[in-house]
């Protein structure tokens, strides 16, 4: 066997060698010139020149960023226009062409925690919806056993009928399941209907419009218990509607439980709204009794603020195709500039300005031929992207980068993940700025030494700094002899309706056994639907599965 060496010394074989030596190296050159090339025109070196590292300081950004900022002078502007619109809402001259409603709830007296009893709860708000059992117990403990259902597009955009056919149909899977006796006592129900609806009674309301995205047919100014009541006893189901909530008073009611300061319901989540008690002798609209308490909370419909054109001059151009591309243009201008419905795609249409203007994902663009990707996709940015972004702190970018590769962009550098960043605290910090300058109103109003506000909803519950940037903007506007405090309401709009369906249930009982001493008050309606029902036996107790047992934040 010849050696190394030996091959080496062989002349034929060592040209051959020199040859193949001299081709490789050729071809590296020529590789790496080519690389080299490519770098120099290549798109990422095109971004490295062109982009800053601190978005904050790039003129052109902060341009397009500018519309979406507001000082404490415009703050203030809004709150007084806020104020005026709740006053037209409170009037009875007015109430008929105000934006904001201010509708009288009929929930006059708040949770004390002394409450107990098994209910059934609807919570409808948004695009799932739950069916809740609800056994509240002494000190406070609550055990609650619930499911969710999703409500398909299909039906949030189609007949009315179909959607509280929907509502039954759930409710009756989940009794069986929940092992719920099916015939019987009736089984006492809080609905959570978490849109604007004038009440007429605690179990009587008529949905003035619809919101957040659903346009069922035949609803508006219908009874929604009445519609909903139906579709039950189609179903033959054992179970009475006695009280209708908005999803602002759940909150309120399931944080007062625990703190007795509590006097705001607010919710930040798909939709946003306030909630407040108010004292009966500012209430133009109310057209109940004057007794004890001399008071009802107030569900504001703040949504619908900026309607009548009043919010134009804060208004961007993002603003305004966001709401020209919603199935209800024109109207809950207020909630479409805050909540979780609307917020991602704010940001998607600035970041889609950027890349028009170059100033994002540069170079890029020409490769984004797939317009099916999410960012060019109506809603593909969503809130919860938002919350997601935020929480990059650093230059590491993880999060942000995760997102935008399934927003279906590639390989995004550091200053694209700035910039991106850059606009969701924007977006995100206006929504807070305008939450918090509109509870500054309520809490001032109230005047009250300490003043709680019961908070729920997704966007409050996940954001990094929702709550701190809204703090921040209350401080300043709320009168500095009050002192506030935001409370996590957990799950409200499930325990609260309990609350209060466990309540009003009491109530129509001790009614029923006095009916004597029934004085004309609001709940006459309740009054004649039990009177047309024998008057039943309390439902056994019935054991949950799967229960969560735990004491109320
Ligand atoms: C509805 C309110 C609701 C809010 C939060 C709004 O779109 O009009 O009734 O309280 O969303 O869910």
């Amino acid at each position: 066997m010849s050696s190394l060496a030996t091959l080496i010394k062989d002349d034929s074989l060592s040209s051959t060698l020199r040859i193949g030596f001299v081709s490789l190296a050729a071809c590296s050159i020529v590789g790496l010139a080519a690389y080299v090339g490519y770098r120099a025109a290549g798109p990422q070196n095109k971004t490295y020149a062109l982009q800053n590292r601190h978005p904050e300081s790039n003129e052109q950004i902060e341009k397009v960023l500018e519309s979406l900022r507001l000082d404490d002078e415009k703050l203030r502007q809004i709150m007084q226009y806020l104020e005026k619109e709740m006053e037209d809402g409170l009037s009875p001259a007015t109430h008929k062409n105000a934006d904001v409603k201010m509708f009288p709830t009929y929930v006059r007296t708040i949770a004390d925690g002394s409450e107990t009893g098994q209910v059934l709860a609807l919570d409808l708000g948004g695009t799932n919806f739950r069916v809740l059992l609800v056994t509240l117990l002494p000190q406070s403990r609550v055990e609650l056993t619930s499911k969710i259902f999703v409500i398909p597009q299909s039906i949030m955009l189609g007949e009315g009928a179909n959607l509280f056919r929907h509502l039954a149909e759930c409710l009756l899977e989940f009794m069986r399941k929940e092992n719920l006796s099916l015939t019987g006592p009736r089984y006492p129900l809080g609905f959570t209907f978490s849109f604007p609806c004038k009440q007429e009674g605690l179990a009587s309301a008529r949905l003035s419009t619809w919101t957040k995205g659903f346009t069922c047919s035949g609803v508006v100014n219908e009874d929604v218990v009445k519609l909903l009541q139906n579709a039950i006893d189609e179903k033959k189901i054992n179970v009475q509607c006695v009280a209708l909530v908005n999803d602002t008073v759940g909150t309120l009611m399931a944080c007062a439980y625990k703190d007795p300061n509590t006097a705001i319901g607010l919710i930040l989540g798909t939709g946003t709204n306030a909630c407040y008690v108010e004292k009966l002798d500012k209430v133009g609209t109310w057209d109940g009794d004057y007794n004890e308490p001399k008071q009802v909370i107030i569900n504001m419909e703040w949504g619908a603020f900026g309607n009548n054109g009043r919010l134009n001059y804060i208004r961007t151009k993002y603003d305004e195709e966001v709401d020209l591309s919603s199935v209800n243009p024109g109207k809950q201008v207020f909630e479409k500039m805050i909540s979780g419905m609307y917020m991602g795609e704010i940001v998607r249409l600035i970041i889609l300005d950027l890349m028009q203007q170059d100033l994002l994902f540069i170079g890029q663009r020409d490769g984004y031929g797939d317009y099916s990707t999410p960012l060019f996709t109506r809603g593909g940015f969503y809130t919860k992207f938002v919350s997601t972004v935020e929480t990059d702190e650093g230059i590491a970018f993880a999060n942000t980068r995760r997102v935008l590769e399934d927003m279906g962009i590639r390989n995004p550098t550091f200053d694209d993940c700035a910039i991106v960043q850059h606009i969701c605290k924007n977006v995100s910090k206006r929504a807070a700025r305008l939450a918090g300058a509109a509870l500054a109103v309520l809490i001032n109003r109230i005047n009250k030494p300490n003043v709680t506000v019961g908070v729920d909803g997704s966007l409050y519950r996940y954001h990094p700094r929702f709550k701190r940037n809204m703090e921040k903007c209350m401080k300043t506007m709320v009168s500095k002899n009050i002192k506030f405090k935001l409370t996590l309401s957990d799950d409200g709009s499930g325990k609260g309706a309990a609350l209060i369906a466990i309540v009003a249930d009491r109530y129509q009982r001790s009614q029923l056994r006095s009916v004597s001493s029934f004085d004309e008050s609001e709940d006459e309606q309740i009054r004649i639907q039990f009177q047309q029902q024998p008057p039943n036996p309390v439902p056994p107790i019935v054991k949950a599965t799967n229960t969560i047992t735990r004491t109320l934040p």
